[in-house]
């Protein structure tokens, strides 16, 4: 077998502390290179360090250690960087890596600029996000850095090769190599990591003060012990960071200081609205913060939080239901109201997962909103210009639309924004909203094939420009965009379907006081006007809704009565094509609230037949084809889609994903480019299925039950959490013998 090269010959590491020492180990582990070789002005660390493992050789000096050496680490403490480059800069190969592993990076780059009178581009500054109350070589350990962040914050001109080579080496120990500029990471981890260590220390320190001091740490709770766990850090390394983090440090200390000050106040004058503001912005900030820290928001691979659905066969679907608040609304409400002048008050909100990513994305960008509770949220509208930068990356989660409207919002804002999401989203296409905006004066990126993450670079100040946009695909996030965009921009922004699409952002602009000009297939926007805030009342969504008239079609002896549902012309495709297909379903209680039609539908058992499903239906039936297909499968008779290649680019592809699902339960179908041919009639088995981790692919299976013949197990449920928290229970309560299995909270979380 070919023995692999390992990716450097020799790394000098400079200072066996904690950090210096569990690397040289994890090297040494990971055979990363012929050898390692450590210096330490602690002679005793220093052997002890050889006799441990953690290095292969001593060097007496420094210059004697990064002599032949083509890596060299800097982990002394930060003071002391200055002197040890003056003494290794004579003896530096010419294209030795230079690294470090310090927590702050301006204060290093000053260093190597007085000393090497330039930042090199072979200086890369590096900080291991990773560390241990315990310090010293006897600490060192080789897995420190596994399942942790390193930042590397090379300088502009970086030679590409060493910045690879270096990553190679962190991703070899196990860590996530990340790439920022120096300023940003230092003023994220004056944030994240300083400030939270200063408040520790000192939070320990006066309580230690005090007179009962014994008392007070022999009562002290969990909380005390969890939130004070980084005051036993090392305080020579710490004051070293607050030193040389001095700027970003104070600027964090002022914005803490006055944040305190005005809890103060509030407890002082008995305000009891702002702390329940402030804390209830926190928590919810917390678990938002808890996803995007675990990297995948709807827990795509993180197992523990798996949620699988059980779902035994047969059943009839009877009873008398809301489903949760409409999705594409509820994201409208919460954009156009932050936006208005006044404060915007929303009833029927969904508390679910997308939507709120696109509350939380406001709120860091400096929008106060209460709430949500029980589907009630109150926003306190900023104005058009009024959003603030927000200080990190925008996540969205598994929100397309999130992340399609914010696209058309943010580019026309002058501050820069990036907007990120889960796997999922990441692997959506997004050149159909940056090229028109770019096409508007936009500056995009986009990774590669145009997909996410967006960094958006900002107006500053020079507006973009209206234009005239012919859709290509019927879409009415790209339409949603733009018009958007257009609110910001000179002139007028106009968007022509190829055929109609949900208008639920033209009808929320009017009602906001906002003018839509609609000529035929044509929408379109005048920049420069006011959104004036108002009320809204969201309605039960009818994509939601959807699973459940399909179920009561398809299950024997049912009698459902869905309240509330969402009757928007460009939303009721699917009752359009179930009443096709022959389904009972009757439409009560008509009345438009807040712009937006709406009913009570009565859904009853019935046989449907299949049909040429009328590619004009599509784009407004366009989420509701997952569990259209089980209805497919369960009518007399043969049912053909056509126009519907859209479906291969939502949440999953999901003519391939519904395909698959049902060929396990063994029901044949033909799969075509834009659509797929299903026979009716044909037995749903049991088996196990998977939901490509899309909430609605998962919650087609689980209708899809009604109808089997054995036991149906859906893996990946933990997402339906996205658009419909509470399915389960709500599930169960109509019929559906459902279970779910998994993460507590998960897709039940937030039920009602
Ligand atoms: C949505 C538009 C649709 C739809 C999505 C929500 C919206 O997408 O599939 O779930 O709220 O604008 P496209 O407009 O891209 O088809």
């Amino acid at each position: 077998m070919p023995v692999r090269e390992p990716l450097f010959q020799r790394v000098a590491i400079i200072g066996l502390g904690l950090i210096g020492g569990s690397l040289a180990s994890a090297i040494r582990k990971n055979n990363l290179a012929r050898e390692v070789v450590g210096v330490d002005q602690r002679k005793e660390d220093l052997l002890l360090g050889q006799s441990l493992g953690v290095i292969d050789t001593v060097a007496e000096t420094t210059a004697e250690a990064v002599r032949g050496a083509d890596l060299i680490v800097l982990a002394v403490p930060v003071q002391a960087t200055r002197k040890v480059l003056e003494e290794i800069r004579p003896h530096l190969a010419a294209d030795a890596i230079l690294t470090d592993v310090g927590s702050t990076k301006s204060g290093f780059v000053k260093d190597v600029e007085a000393v090497f009178g330039e930042f090199s581009p072979r200086v890369i500054p590096g900080h291991p996000i990773a560390g241990s109350e315990r310090s010293g070589i006897r600490a060192a350990n080789p897995d420190l850095f596994s399942n942790h962040k390193v930042i590397l914050t090379p300088p502009d001109n970086v030679s590409a090769p060493h910045l690879e080579r270096l990553q190679a080496l962190w991703e070899a120990c196990g860590a996530t190599v990340l790439t920022m500029s120096v300023a940003y990471h230092d003023e994220v981890l004056a944030a994240t990591s300083h400030l939270p260590h200063l408040i520790a220390f000192s939070l320990v320190d006066t309580l230690a003060g005090e007179d009962e001091n014994m008392d007070i740490f022999r009562y002290a709770a969990g909380g005390f012990r969890d939130f004070t766990r980084i005051a036993a850090s090392d305080p020579v390394m710490w004051h070293d960071i607050f030193l040389s983090n001095r700027d970003a440090v104070l600027r964090v200390i002022d914005h803490f200081t006055q944040d305190l000050d005005q809890l103060r106040t509030a407890i002082a004058d008995q305000d009891g609205a702002t702390l329940l503001r402030v804390f209830g912005r926190a928590k919810a900030a917390r678990e938002h913060f808890s996803k995007m820290l675990s990297g995948q928001a709807y827990v795509t691979n993180n197992s523990e939080n798996q949620v699988t659905f059980r779902l035994q066969p047969g059943g009839s679907v009877n009873g008398d239901i809301r489903v949760p608040g409409d999705k594409s609304i509820s994201h409208r409400s919460i954009m156009l109201g932050a936006l208005a002048e006044g404060i915007t008050e929303v009833k029927g909100f969904l508390e679910g997962e997308d939507s709120l990513a696109t509350l939380q994305a406001f709120r860091d960008m400096g929008v106060a909103i209460e709430g949500p509770d029980n589907g009630f949220v109150r926003i306190h509208g900023v104005g058009m210009n009024g959003l603030q930068a927000p200080r990190g990356p925008i996540y969205l989660g598994n929100s397309g639309t999130g992340m399609r409207l914010f696209a058309g919002l943010l580019a026309a804002q002058p501050f820069a924004s990036e907007l990120t999401g889960d796997t999922s989203l990441s692997g959506r296409p997004m050149n159909r909203v940056a090229d028109p905006l770019r096409a508007m004066g936009a500056v995009i990126d986009t990774a590669e094939g145009g997909r996410p993450p967006l960094k958006i670079h900002g107006t500053q100040d020079k507006k973009l420009t209206g234009i005239h946009y012919d859709m290509p695909v019927a879409s009415a996030q790209v339409k949603s965009c733009l018009l958007l965009a257009g609110l910001y921009a000179d002139g007028t922004t106009s968007v022509t379907e190829p055929a109609p699409t949900r208008d639920h952002t033209e009808r929320m602009l009017a009602g906001f006081g906002y003018k839509v000009e609609r000529e035929g297939p044509t929408a379109s926007v005048k920049g420069g006007g006011k959104l004036k805030a108002g009320v809204i009342d969201v309605p039960a969504d009818i994509s939601s809704a959807a699973f459940f008239m399909v179920a009561a079609s398809i299950a024997p002896n049912s009698d459902l009565l869905l309240r509330h549902v969402g009757m928007n012309p460009t939303r009721v495709g699917v009752i359009n094509i179930l009443r096709q297909m022959g389904a009972n379903i009757e439409v009560m209680a008509e009345r438009e609230i807040g712009g937006e039609p709406v009913a009570d539908l009565r859904v009853r058992s019935a046989e449907l037949k299949g049909i040429d499903i009328p590619v004009d239906q599509v784009p407004l039936a366009i989420d509701e084809f997952p569990v259209l297909f089980i209805a497919a499968v369960c009518a007399t008779g043969r049912t053909v889609l056509t126009g519907a290649e859209e479906l291969r680019v939502k949440e999953s592809d999901r003519i391939q994903v519904m395909a698959d699902g049902l060929a396990t339960l063994g029901v044949e179908t033909t799969v075509t480019e834009d659509g797929i041919i299903i026979e009716g009639g044909q037995t749903i088995k049991g088996g196990s299925v998977y939901s490509h981790d899309d909430h609605r692919i998962a919650m087609s299976f689980a209708v899809a039950s009604l109808r089997a013949t054995e036991e149906i197990e859906i893996n990946g449920c933990a997402v339906v959490a996205t658009s419909f928290p509470g399915f389960v229970e709500l599930a169960k309560e109509t019929g559906i013998q459902i279970s779910a299995e998994g993460a507590e909270g998960g897709a039940e979380q937030g039920a009602h």
